[in-house]
């Protein structure tokens, strides 16, 4: 199979858009071939990290300058020569990744890393990218629409924009996104395909599952049992809301490497199981019952020893309002153990929200911190000399303690405010 160009691809390659797009679609036309795809398709909602700056990169790049073009061109393009960077194409924007300004001692980053984040995001903004800082797109207005071919990096996102939005993506790279970003251009293949979307596995669930912490151990043993592939679920799952699944995708997304799934009679590509499977099979079936459930906790807690709780971290995804109120309701207008913190992690524009309804002001008030833009795992930050975590996420104790080296709990949204009240673990399955 080759891959055949439109006369609009031609002419970037050639060209004729000018170097920066030219060598945008020179890197995708790479990834095109080496994928073994037949042609792009047009992308209208693209999300990345485009030209992001960090430490790491100014160090790498810094003898040749550590602006936006050189950022984008070289490390972004992947190109041999520093090329101006235009607007982009169509709706872009730019995820989590960075540092919150107002929060980046908290976070135990300097003046001058945060200096050469807020460049990049200038220069993205500037090129008309639209600025979320979040892994969480979908909650504060990027919302695709069925059927949209879109190119998005950040596996909950991914999987959530696929299987509860219907949009179609890969999990696309920095790289892919910012060309997709100037060209408008993603290779077709996987999910942007119909035949790539129907079921492969079906999980019979067979207790029930309401909370998040449910949510999140359903999606934890929905990617142990189906790795890459697709899932079916099928019983005892009622009708979940959009924090229930954001916390099921980004499980199933870190245990596995769930891209989409499919949930019958309520997502939007498997209105009846033989819709979901199209004209495949069930390759294998696995039953969620209360034994798989118990066997799912005990995993995410095989990292806690000491009952001490120095470090509580909510908001992975990055909370929603709701979770921001229950926190607030948790509280009750109680102050931290003074051994414990508390980080919420969330959007801007959550925290904008937060902020406008009083919640922010109960939780600093009670001692804790709302903290947008990034998260302990992807930015590395901790408070210092945290040695026990408690978390209510599945992802984020799949992650968090190989990252830190620390060990953590993993419970109800609950358990972990409690933890920080008392600062001690006191969580159990119930
Ligand atoms: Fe978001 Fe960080 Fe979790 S980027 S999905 S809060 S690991």
């Amino acid at each position: 199979m080759s891959l055949k160009l439109r006369d609009d691809e031609k002419a970037m390659l050639a060209g004729d858009y000018g170097p920066a797009r030219q060598k945008a679609m020179a890197l995708l036309v790479r990834y095109a071939e080496a994928l073994g795809v037949e042609r792009f398709v047009d992308t209208t909602n693209v999300a990345g990290v485009p030209g992001s700056i960090t430490p790491f990169l100014h160090q790498y790049y810094g003898a040749y300058g550590s602006d936006y073009n050189t950022i984008f061109s070289l490390f972004d393009l992947d190109a041999d020569e520093v090329v101006e960077v235009p607007r982009v194409s169509g709706h872009s924007c730019m995820l989590q990744g960075g540092i919150d300004p107002e929060n980046f001692e908290v976070l135990g980053k300097t003046a001058e890393a945060l200096a050469l984040d807020q460049a990049g995001e200038q220069g993205a903004a500037a090129r008309d990218i639209e600025v979320l800082r979040t892994c969480t797109p979908y909650l504060v207005g990027n919302v695709p629409g069925r059927g949209e071919h879109c190119a998005w990096m950040e596996s909950s996102a991914v999987v959530y924009c696929n299987s509860v939005l219907a949009g179609r993506t890969n999990t696309e790279g920095r790289e892919s996104t910012s060309a997709a970003m100037l060209t408008g251009k993603i290779p077709d293949f996987g999910f942007h395909r119909d035949e790539y979307r129907f079921g492969t596995h079906l999980i019979k669930v067979e207790t029930p599952v309401e909370t998040i912490l449910d949510w999140g151990m359903l999606g934890y043993f929905t990617g142990q049992c189906v790795g890459e592939k697709i899932p079916v679920l099928t019983g005892s799952i009622g009708k979940p809301q959009v924090i229930l699944h954001k916390h099921f995708g980004a499980a199933a997304a870190s245990s596995g490497g769930v891209e989409m799934y499919h949930m019958v009679g309520l997502t939007p590509e498997a209105a009846t199981e033989e819709m979901a499977f199209g004209p495949g099979r069930p390759k294998e079936v696995f039953v969620y019952d209360a034994a798989a459930r118990q066997r799912i906790y005990d995993d995410l807690n095989a990292n806690g020893r000491s009952r001490d709780v120095d470090f509580v971290m909510l908001g992975c995804p990055h909370a929603a309002l709701e979770q921001i109120e229950e926190a607030c309701r948790l509280l009750d207008g109680r102050r931290l153990s003074e051994n414990t913190q508390l980080w919420i992690f969330t959007s801007r524009v959550v925290r904008a929200q937060a902020q406008a309804k009083g919640y922010a002001q109960r939780i600093i008030a009670a001692g804790g911190h709302i903290i947008t833009d990034t998260c302990s795992a992807i930015g590395q930050a901790i408070p210092p000399g945290t040695k026990v975590a408690a978390l209510d996420s599945a992802k984020q104790v799949h992650y968090l303690p190989a990252i830190m080296n620390i060990e953590a709990w993993f419970g109800s949204t609950a358990d972990c405010i409690n933890a920080a009240l008392t600062g001690r673990w006191q969580g159990e399955l119930v």
